[in-house]
């Protein structure tokens, strides 16, 4: 969603923050703004759409403030405006919040009662005016009234005329983190906005509130205590932030899940005497004996990442899954008790409509995982045991290497219950694990394949319509595809389970409907292969995804996209690299913006 950075120091504010922005962008993108602690006053400066307009707004400026805030929009309250752009400023105070609050409209008709006049239709400037309405000459204890007096959900940062030494920050079911410099403090909503200054973080808790000086920050829990927050080192570097010569994040996202994959089996699991093991994993193993189900929690990419789950688990550890979108599992009469795992998979670990859902389940007693590839993030907090995927940071909106980090995690999470539980032997872990080292040169290879998968974007980006087909494990895949296809390049595409085409979908086919078929080598390999023959019979156009080598497809397809022999359950890696490849070649042609499409956000922080 929005994007929050705040800086207190020696250095010059407004450089820090539009750096900060820079990297929060793909976080939400409709407007930006900053506000600084100029020469004793509030000076704010806002612009509709992407960061480069406020670059250039403000570009002859030459701001010497050391202390200052800012935001990227992704509109909840509000459209797009500059009205409604943050910051939002009371009478020398200004505010900047991620968050929706739940009672602004009460709070708005008691303030203008007071006299206070709103220039926007957002829910933050009301707390900008709340806190002024409550300030008595400590503008900590009033930032820490007026959320008591606040319903919903915010991550925000404040700073006033009145106390120019301080940067006061507060969270509540939006993310917010301290970055400890020398000298200096930072605050952001994501860590990457200010990984170029320090390494050293702390997360704020629920309810937490800060004040951050040049030198110093306190931490106040929601009772208003002065509490200790760990300070931890995280190991992503900068670099791992910038394109690195890619045209796009996604494209570099895409050529590095080789290293990804290698990277979060090596940060997970030991692979000692064909087992695997997780050496920190005491709790969910110790619960493993007397678990009975598994409840699997997840949206958008990690949904399906959560659906490919479902049949490792099944297969390995043989116990009943079920897999559920994450905005729909609450409205339902859960079954759930203290034999529920509940699994979390989540790249950013902030995902509200999640985070939501692990609480209920928590709630009914489930013992709680996580997957999830930000340390520190609230869903990592809240879970009794976290596998972090070590895919480095996804900047790119459109998920990719989250996901295949997500799929080999679980993979190896299913093979491990199925040891634990003496379903899978010795051997044949040992020959499961001999296929997961293969993976990254799988990967390679079709990485290898991008100018022939660009071709075939060239040939059908002004499609209309796309439909995606897969059976079993790459079922999932389809829908996956599907999804990359329509959130970067705007083509409407559907993913579809093989078997069900005949009933219903058939229909549209016909010689104008490109179908991208994912059918390797696979116990339904021949199932697949029919479906396939439906199509052709009906005109429609046919680009398959198959093993090398594959005789059976060849005169029927129009267009064959050929990847390594690997085992059918981890043939979703390579069927999944080619679709990605394919979507992002198709968006870049079309001439979208690949990294930040329209409407979505990286991280979904609103229910
Ligand atoms: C699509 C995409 C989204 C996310 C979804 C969940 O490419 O990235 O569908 O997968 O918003 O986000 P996380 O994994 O952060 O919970």
């Amino acid at each position: 969603m929005c994007g929050i950075v705040g800086y207190i120091g020696n250095r010059k504010a407004s450089n820090v923050l539009m750096e900060g922005l820079s990297k929060l962008e793909y976080r939400g993108y409709d407007s930006a703004g900053l506000a600084l602690l100029e020469a004793g006053s509030i000076h704010t400066e806002r612009s509709v759409g992407k960061l480069i307009n406020l670059k250039e707004q403000i570009s002859s400026r030459n701001f010497t403030a050391n202390i200052g805030i800012g935001h990227t929009r992704w509109a909840t309250h509000g459209k797009p405006s500059f009205e409604n752009a943050h910051p939002h400023c009371s009478e020398g105070l200004a505010i900047v919040h991620n968050g929706i609050i739940e009672n602004y409209l009460e709070l708005k008709t008691m303030l203008k009662e007071k006299g206070y006049i709103f220039h926007s239709e957002t829910d933050t400037e009301v707390v900008a005016h709340l806190i002024k309405s409550n300030y008595d000459g400590d503008l900590k204890d009033a930032v820490q009234h007026s959320l008591r007096q606040i319903i919903g959900s915010y991550g925000l940062a404040v700073i006033s005329m009145s106390e120019p030494d301080m940067l006061i920050i507060g969270r509540k079911d939006s993310p917010l983190v301290i970055g400890i410099g020398d000298g200096e403090m930072f605050a952001a909503s994501d860590i990457p906005a200010v990984l170029s200054y320090t390494r050293e973080f702390v997360f704020l808790e629920e309810g937490d509130l800060a004040v951050l000086k040049k030198d110093s920050f306190v931490i106040y829990d929601n009772d208003g205590k002065s509490v200790n927050r760990e300070v931890r080192m995280i190991d992503w570097n900068p670099v791992m932030a910038e394109k690195a010569g890619y045209n796009h994040f996604m494209q570099k996202e895409i050529y590095e899940q080789p290293r990804a994959i290698i990277d979060t089996i090596r940060g997970n699991y030991s692979l000692e005497n064909s087992s695997v093991s997780f050496p920190d994993f005491n709790i969910i193993k110790d619960a493993v004996k007397d678990l009975n189900r598994i409840v699997i929690v997840a949206c958008g990419t990690s949904w399906h990442a959560g659906l490919i789950a479902k049949f490792y688990i099944e297969k390995f550890a043989k116990m009943p899954v079920e897999v559920d979108i994450a905005s729909e599992f609450r409205y339902r009469s859960l079954v759930i008790d203290e034999k529920t795992l509940f699994v979390a998979i989540t790249q950013s670990g902030e995902t509200a409509d999640t985070l939501s859902a692990l609480r209920v389940a928590k709630k009914m007693g489930a013992k709680i995982m996580s997957v999830c590839n930000v340390v520190g993030s609230s869903i990592s907090r809240e879970s009794d045991s976290v596998i972090y995927t070590h895919a480095g940071p996804e900047i790119g909106v459109a998920s990719t290497k989250a996901f295949t980090t997500q799929v080999i995690s679980l993979f190896m999470f299913a093979m491990f219950l199925g040891q634990e539980r003496k379903i899978l032997s010795r051997d044949e872990c040992g020959r499961y694990l001999a296929e997961v080292v293969r993976l990254p040169e799988v990967i390679e290879n079709v990485l290898s394949k991008d100018d022939l998968i660009l071709s075939l974007a060239k040939q059908f980006k002004d499609a209309s319509d796309f439909l995606y087909l897969g059976r079993n494990v790459n079922f999932p895949v389809a829908l996956e595809g599907a999804l990359k296809l329509k959130e970067i390049s705007y083509i409407h595409a559907e993913g579809y389970a093989a078997g069900e085409m005949k009933h219903g979908p058939i229909a549209l086919i016909d010689k104008t409907l490109p179908v991208f078929v994912l059918c390797p080598k696979s116990s339904v390999y021949e199932k697949v292969a029919s479906n396939v023959e439906e199509v052709k019979t009906r005109d429609g156009i046919v680009i398959a995804v198959v093993t090398e080598g594959d005789e059976g497809l060849k005169d029927i397809c129009d267009y064959m996209i050929e990847i390594p022999d690997i085992i059918e359950e981890l043939s979703v890696f390579p069927t999944v690299v080619a679709t990605q490849l394919f979507s992002y070649h198709c968006a870049h042609l079309l001439g979208l913006d690949v990294d930040q499409p329209r409407n979505l956000a990286k991280s979904v922080t609103v229910e």
